[in-house]
């Protein structure tokens, strides 16, 4: 059962579960004094048995105080200046984590803790709807509460927070649905299928549109259909635009790698932990996501979202190690490793991209080398980039919205390391910077558009889990692109 979020007044509802947030120091304020004296002085006693000083992150919980009172939770802020957009999401995340199933609370700020309260109490909803998802969908034996959990932000700024509310719900939507098809495994969300569920964001105004098979023949896109010709699945190209900004306007573009499931092909991948590689549609999701996100919130902005969806097999008619394709740029490309696939698939996607939209600037996603997790572990996604300004706002935004980023480097040494007698390129470099060569392949691809490319392989799946992100899935990207289209380009 899901959470249900809603705004009130910054008054203490008469019964019920209450989460005070307060600031530093054990001295309660009038709300909490007026809870103290309904529970007869407990508050005041926990505060001194425990030594509770209500730093940032810290937490005094209260079982049955009073009549009608199940739980009173304090929830300390520190030195309310220093709280973050994040802090303050996580504090929603661990509200949403008490209501668990069936619960429901009372989130109300203590009087005089913040002047301003409608972006801190939108925040804190916009944590409690992304630490609520949960993927259990296939628990078919887990017994589904019929009471509703309920969050309710008793900020005082209630129509103010509500609207601040909407659009980083909105976001949260895109975040949840990159979420559920990164979970969502492979025998289930094939190629097909993530088609279909694209297409599910007409309904908000966006433009799909699928090409077959015959359609990418046409079109030229040799390496993204070697990469899917070993699958009994067809290959996709979906193309979503949304059109939110003026006519004229050129659109932003976001293009995802969508390897529905990746065994290697031919170069197999070794069987322990293969599994995880349902999610090497991670760049697809995020782009997806993204665009779900946009559209709810009606952006002013046009903005091109396309990905390349495929499924990486060994069979009969799998590409071998050596084949040559041609790609619709006309580069020809030695296939060393099948396992390389997914700048295969990324080459095609972003030459189509630029030619037929030419839009400001292409920022592709893509769980693409292992070695990024070897460089930089999980919490920070490889950007790699021929433009300085992307990166800074990204960078920007990334930390202010706790989704990292880290700029690696590109050259013309890396460059030549996937050189090769037999055609214009190959699509391995060799055992160092293996995710520099793979940047230096997807450029090959781009042509002097500002480009940014991010390694999100160790990011958007198995990441360390937080009070915001909860399922093997994390969404990474939705809200790192959402808000910096927001910010830079509405
Ligand atoms: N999808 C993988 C990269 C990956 C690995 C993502 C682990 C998430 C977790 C990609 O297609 C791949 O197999 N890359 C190879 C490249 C190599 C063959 C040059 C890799 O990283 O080993
Ligand atoms: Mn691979
Ligand atoms: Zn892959």
């Amino acid at each position: 059962m899901s959470l249900s979020i809603s705004f009130a007044n910054a008054t203490l509802p008469k019964t019920g579960s209450v989460i005070l947030v307060h600031g530093k120091g054990a001295k309660l304020g009038a709300i909490g004094n007026q809870l103290d004296r309904e529970a007869g002085g407990s508050i005041s006693r926990a505060v001194k048995v425990k030594a509770y000083k209500g730093e940032k992150g810290s937490e005094l919980s209260l079982l049955a105080p009073a009549r009608g009172r199940d739980q009173i939770i304090l929830c300390g802020v520190g030195a309310v200046n220093g709280m973050t957009h994040t802090d303050w999401e996580k504090l929603g995340g661990r509200a949403a984590a008490l209501c668990g199933d069936g619960k429901s609370f009372c989130l109300v700020f203590e009087k005089g803790l913040l002047s301003k309260t409608e972006e801190a109490a939108a925040r804190i909803a916009l944590g409690a709807k992304l630490g609520d998802y949960k993927f259990t969908q296939y628990k078919t034996k887990e017994k589904k509460s019929t009471r509703t959990s309920r969050l309710i932000v008793a900020s005082g700024a209630t129509a103010r927070a509500k609207s601040a509310y909407g659009e980083l719900s909105a976001m949260a939507d895109g975040v949840l649905l990159a979420r559920d098809l990164v979970n969502e495994p492979a025998n289930v969300l094939s190629p097909p299928e993530f088609a279909k569920r694209a297409k599910g964001l007409i309904r908000l105004g966006v433009k799909v549109e699928v090409l077959s098979e015959a359609q990418m023949k046409r079109l030229g896109m040799g390496a993204l259909l070697g990469v899917g010709q070993g699958s009994a699945h067809p290959s996709q190209l979906v193309i979503m635009q949304w059109r939110g900004g003026a006519a004229k306007d050129k659109p932003l573009a976001f293009i995802g790698k969508g390897v529905c499931f990746d065994t290697g092909g031919i170069s197999i991948k070794p069987s322990a932990g293969m599994e995880e590689m349902k999610g090497d549609m991670g760049g697809a999701a995020a782009v997806t996501g993204l665009m779900m996100s946009l559209a709810k919130r009606k952006a002013k902005v046009n903005v091109v979202g396309v990905i390349g969806l495929v499924e990486n097999m060994p069979s009969s008619t799998a590409q071998r190690p050596g084949d040559i394709v041609t790609s619709m740029s006309g580069q020809t490309i030695e296939v060393l490793n099948t396992d390389a696939e997914g700048r295969l698939v990324l080459a095609d996607a972003l030459w189509y991209t630029q030619n037929r939209f030419k839009p400001r600037f292409m920022i592709d996603l893509a769980t693409l080398t292992g070695a990024i997790m070897i460089a930089l572990g999980q919490d920070y996604a490889g950007m790699f980039s021929n433009n300085d300004k992307l990166c800074a706002q990204l960078d920007a935004i990334g930390k202010a919205e706790g989704e990292l980023v880290w700029r690696m480097p590109m050259n013309d040494n890396f460059d030549k390391m996937i050189n090769t007698p037999n055609a214009d390129m190959k699509n391995i470099g060799g055992r160092y910077a293996g995710s520099s060569t793979a940047a230096q392949f997807l450029e090959r691809f781009v042509n002097k558009l500002p480009w940014v490319h991010l390694d999100i392989a160790g990011t958007a799946m198995g990441s360390p889990k937080s009070p915001i992100s909860q399922s093997w899935a994390s969404g990474f990207g939705v809200k790192l692109l959402d808000r910096f289209v927001r910010a830079h380009y509405e």
